[in-house]
């Protein structure tokens, strides 16, 4: 069974769909760290952000491998190195929609997604565009929403626990500059499947979300 959820920055889909996946005990895909990858490469590299033949090229020299973790989380590895933890840096945050811009790193980055969908049996993935595009097919379809406001609340609270300091406004402009670039780019922007269950989780805990995705998903199938 595929399960695919999509949604803005800051919707909670990560959290959501990697304990869905534990609960259910499938593999779980976070597509975004894919385009984070490129984007810590290219910056390390000084590859101008601006020129797409260079980035594409970078994606296709890059040996990217995603792994589950014992939390059913995601380890990032990029030509075997771990950048788990390099991928979450703010300087990613502010380049990363322009990465994902890019037609051929999104080829190249799809067709990895898709060959772990094969590969892994069972799996919940998540991202922009994984009901529209990658996993069209999927039996299950969720679109997480919530205002700009809740998202660079969640945002904020999450960085102040680990200790970062960024001001809430900073982190709403840039949330709003990520929606803008992934709604507007040509290719596969972000949008709602017309197949797909819609969750506004402004109200709702992580826990809710969860539940609620989890009841749809055995309601449809039992
Ligand atoms: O979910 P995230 O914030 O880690 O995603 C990082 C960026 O990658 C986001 O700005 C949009 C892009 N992205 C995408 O274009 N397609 C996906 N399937 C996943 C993420």
């Amino acid at each position: 069974m595929k399960i695919a959820i999509d949604g803005p920055a800051g919707a909670g889909k990560s959290s959501a769909a990697r304990e869905v996946a534990r609960r259910l005990g499938f593999r779980y895909l976070d597509t975004g760290a894919m385009y984070r990858a490129i984007t810590v490469q290219a910056l390390e590299k000084n590859v101008d952000m601006q020129d797409e033949d260079a980035l594409v090229d970078l994606t296709r020299r890059s040996e990217l491998e995603v792994k589950s973790d014992d939390q059913n989380g995601n380890l990032i590895l990029l030509n075997g190195r771990d950048i788990t933890r390099a991928i979450r840096q703010p300087i990613v945050n502010k380049y990363v929609s322009i990465v994902a811009a890019v037609p051929g790193v999104r080829k190249e980055l799809v067709n990895l997604q898709r060959k772990t969908s094969l590969n892994s049996g069972n799996i919940v993935m998540e991202g922009r565009d994984i009901g529209t595009n990658v996993l069209v097919d999927a039996e299950f379809k969720f679109y997480l929403s919530a205002t700009v406001e809740a998202r660079a609340k969640r945002r904020w609270l999450e960085m102040t626990e680990q200790g970062m300091n960024v001001p809430f406004d900073e982190l709403l402009d840039e949330i709003s500059m990520r929606d803008q670039l992934d709604q507007k780019r040509e290719d596969s922007p972000l949008c709602i499947a017309p197949d797909a269950y819609v969750i506004d989780t402004t109200p709702y805990s992580l826990a809710e979300v969860v539940t609620k995705i989890l009841s749809i998903v055995s309601h449809t199938t039992h």
